[in-house]
């Protein structure tokens, strides 16, 4: 500026126009001077056209040392059949190029320039777990450059990447998926990753944004360094491992209540007396949970682990059709308890001697036992005859008289005396038929009893277990 003035100081001849003009010239060049605080100037004396797109250090020993950091925005999907975890996250790197320096005070004090990010190296960020390249996401097309040369990446990523389920506690699991940020070709002598943040400060982040869309709840992020080895080379990682945990109310109420309620059903049928109606009703019980167990098998993935769940509802089936198979087995007793056919026995001294013992099965049939035949010998015909005469010896007349009469009467008891005997025969003979009767009934009833007992202790042995599985 200083030549400029004196260039117009020394041209004192000149005519008035034209030193009008140079006056002009000269105000404008000067404004123009004094506002050049573009970034235009700054980039244009930054010449990063011709910066360097190899890695920036002025020494190739010293690794290029890339920040990293990570929001968790939301997961968008959890596919539990593929195994795979869309998230999103908003994610931060920088790392300093060693050619690229200014001095504030120089450019009317400009500190950082978002610039194309065209210009630069940067590192080949490489996501370990990622199984698909995203387009969807955001395209951000610039960078942050400081004055002090670091070079700042900022974007929002969609990740689409493995995550290994494990489901033993489903519904009430906790899943980690881990997100591994690393170069994938440079080794740890060239990028060192480095994670901007701690633990605390990350999982604060994510909290503090998480906006949860499916069926997942955060339970909290951490994240640590590391450095991965494959093939004999060392790879610099920073891993962000995210636990998350299921929310189960869904799966509570359209699937493990109803499935309880099912097997309470179940058990409650065995109450009921009627076989052959406990039969069809069972039928259908069991008709109705095989259709929950088409939709828990719709829901569970084809995972290596075994959910708790599935093993669950598995025992509750087969006591289900070990209590139908019980209930032909007693409906089969008491049909043969019709037909006159013997216990055999063996399973009058395995069930009746035995069984019956285990299961503390009291005999309600001790009463009958104590219903002896009564015998007749009070009411022969002939001592009543024999009686009945000697009575009458010393009133011959009034005897005789009244024979006809006698006569009467005694035919009378003794039509009455053998109807009672044939009664009384009967009778003895329909007790014996019972004895039959009731020792098959008893082995029904004793059967009936076992897989009852049976069943009610194995599931609430398997109800304990569950609850405790899903509660520590
Ligand atoms: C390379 O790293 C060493 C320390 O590891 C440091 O003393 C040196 O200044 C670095 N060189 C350059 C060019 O930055
Ligand atoms: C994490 O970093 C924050 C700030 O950078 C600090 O206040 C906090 O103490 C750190 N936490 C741990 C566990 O190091």
């Amino acid at each position: 500026m200083g030549k400029f003035w004196n260039y117009t100081n020394s041209s004192n001849k000149m005519s008035p126009h034209m030193l009008l003009i140079s006056l002009l010239s000269s105000m404008v060049l000067e404004v123009w001077c004094q506002s050049d605080c573009s970034y235009q100037k700054l980039l244009k004396s930054l010449n990063l056209e011709n910066a360097s797109k190899v890695r920036p250090v002025r020494n190739w020993k010293n690794a290029s040392i890339v920040n990293i950091d990570l929001t968790l925005y939301t997961i968008v999907d959890l596919d539990m059949s593929t195994q795979t975890a869309t998230t999103f996250v908003w994610f931060y790197m920088a790392w300093t190029d060693e050619y690229i320096s200014w001095n504030p005070g120089d450019f009317c004090g400009i500190k950082k320039l978002f610039v194309n990010s065209d210009y630069f190296w940067k590192p080949d960020l490489y996501i370990y777990e990622m199984t698909e390249n995203d387009d969807n996401s955001p395209e951000i097309p610039y960078y942050i450059l400081r004055n002090n040369g670091q070079i700042i990446n900022a974007m929002p990523l969609r990740i689409i990447s493995t995550c290994n389920l494990n489901i033993y506690k489903f519904p009430f699991d906790i899943q980690t998926c881990k997100l591994s940020f690393g170069s994938f070709m440079y080794t740890v002598s060239d990028i060192v990753m480095w994670p901007k943040s701690n633990s605390s400060v990350v999982n604060q982040n994510a909290k503090d944004v998480f906006a949860s869309k499916d069926e997942w709840e955060l339970q909290s992020v951490a994240v640590y360094n590391t450095t991965h080895k494959t093939m004999g080379l060392e790879y610099s990682q920073v891993i962000y491992s995210i636990y998350i945990k299921r929310v189960a109310v869904i799966y509570v109420l359209n699937l493990i209540i109803p499935a309880c309620f099912l097997v309470f059903l179940d058990i409650a049928s065995m109450f009921i007396h009627n076989y052959e109606n406990r039969l069809d009703f069972k039928i259908t019980v069991v008709l109705g949970f095989s259709v929950m167990l088409l939709i828990l098998n719709a829901l569970l993935p084809n995972s290596d682990s075994t959910p708790m769940l599935g093993t669950f509802c598995c025992i509750c089936m087969a006591m289900m059709i070990l209590s139908v198979i019980g209930t032909i087995a007693t409906s089969y007793m008491t049909e043969k308890s019709t037909t006159n056919s013997q216990v055999p026995v063996w399973v009058k001294v395995l069930v009746l001697k035995h069984l019956a013992r285990i299961i503390l099965f009291k005999k309600d049939f001790a009463k009958e036992e104590l219903v002896t035949p009564v015998t007749a010998d009070n009411n022969d015909p002939e001592n009543a005859k024999k009686s009945e005469t000697n009575e009458d010896v010393s009133d011959q007349r009034r005897a005789l008289e009244n024979d006809s009469n006698v006569k009467k009467e005694v035919k009378l008891l003794k039509r009455i005396l053998s109807e009672i005997l044939r009664i009384h025969r009967k009778l003895i003979l329909d007790m014996q038929q019972k004895d039959e009767q009731t020792e098959w009934s008893l082995v029904a009833q004793i059967v009936d009893r076992l897989v009852l007992i049976l069943y009610l202790s194995i599931v609430t042995l398997v109800f304990i277990i569950m609850i405790c599985v899903w509660t520590i």
